[in-house]
């Protein structure tokens, strides 16, 4: 029971801040963006963001990755599978790469989401043409094959309930700016197609 009332965000007003994100950006020598990997658990997007992470850093490019298994041990580790704490999972993320966008990096983020609203909801938190939604089209039988953690036997058992793709949706990207469906794409291809794509969207 509360026992004072809870005021939340009232009285709160924006400051203005003095330096700006491009600005941030441009001491680094490059603009700001997210790249979003959405798919399903083991259709590639960590290994897939990994990979083009080091591509980045080896062209000198400052970036940040977050992957979902990782948040998850920290910022956001009171968070569960239902669809209510996946809502808030993505939201969370969404401010957070946000915020390291604002602070000029390129931003990886490697989650599920597994829901249309929430992706909507981040692209707009950003500048137009700064979220780059990377579908990863990764059929269920072939990510239920690979079974790189264990999970999808353990769904299957019964074992782990909201489990995606088994006993909790996944809703696909209808527009995504990239797809790729990693059983005939190795991550290294799917990598450099992503760099050629910034390159000729001028993000690097
Ligand atoms: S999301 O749906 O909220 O975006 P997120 O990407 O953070 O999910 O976490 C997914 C990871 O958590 C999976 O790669 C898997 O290792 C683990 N996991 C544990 N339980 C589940 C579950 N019920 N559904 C999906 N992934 C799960």
């Amino acid at each position: 029971m509360p026992l004072h009332p809870l005021r939340r965000n009232t009285n709160v007003s924006w400051q203005r801040e003095e330096v700006g994100r491009t600005e941030r950006a441009g001491l680094k020598g490059q603009r700001s963006c997210v790249l979003w990997f959405t798919g399903l658990s083991g259709s590639g997007k960590s290994t897939i963001a990994n990979c083009l992470e080091r591509l980045l850093l080896t062209q000198g490019r400052h970036t940040v990755l977050l992957d979902g298994d990782n948040v998850r041990h920290g910022l956001n580790k009171d968070l569960g599978f239902t669809e209510a704490d996946r809502v808030e999972n993505i939201r969370r993320v969404g401010e957070v790469a946000r915020l390291m966008a604002d602070a000029g990096l390129i931003v990886l983020t490697a989650f599920i989401s597994p829901f249309l609203t929430e992706r909507e909801l981040v692209r707009r938190l950003l500048p137009a043409g700064e979220f780059i939604e990377i579908y990863l089209a990764t059929p269920l039988t072939e990510c239920e094959r690979r079974d790189p953690k264990g999970l999808y036997r353990k769904a299957r058992r019964g074992e782990i309930p909201d489990f995606t793709g088994i006993d909790s949706p996944y809703e696909a990207p209808e527009a995504p700016e990239l797809r790729f469906d990693t059983s005939d794409c190795s991550a290294e291809t799917c990598a450099g197609i992503i760099l050629e794509y910034l390159a000729e969207m001028k993000l690097i």
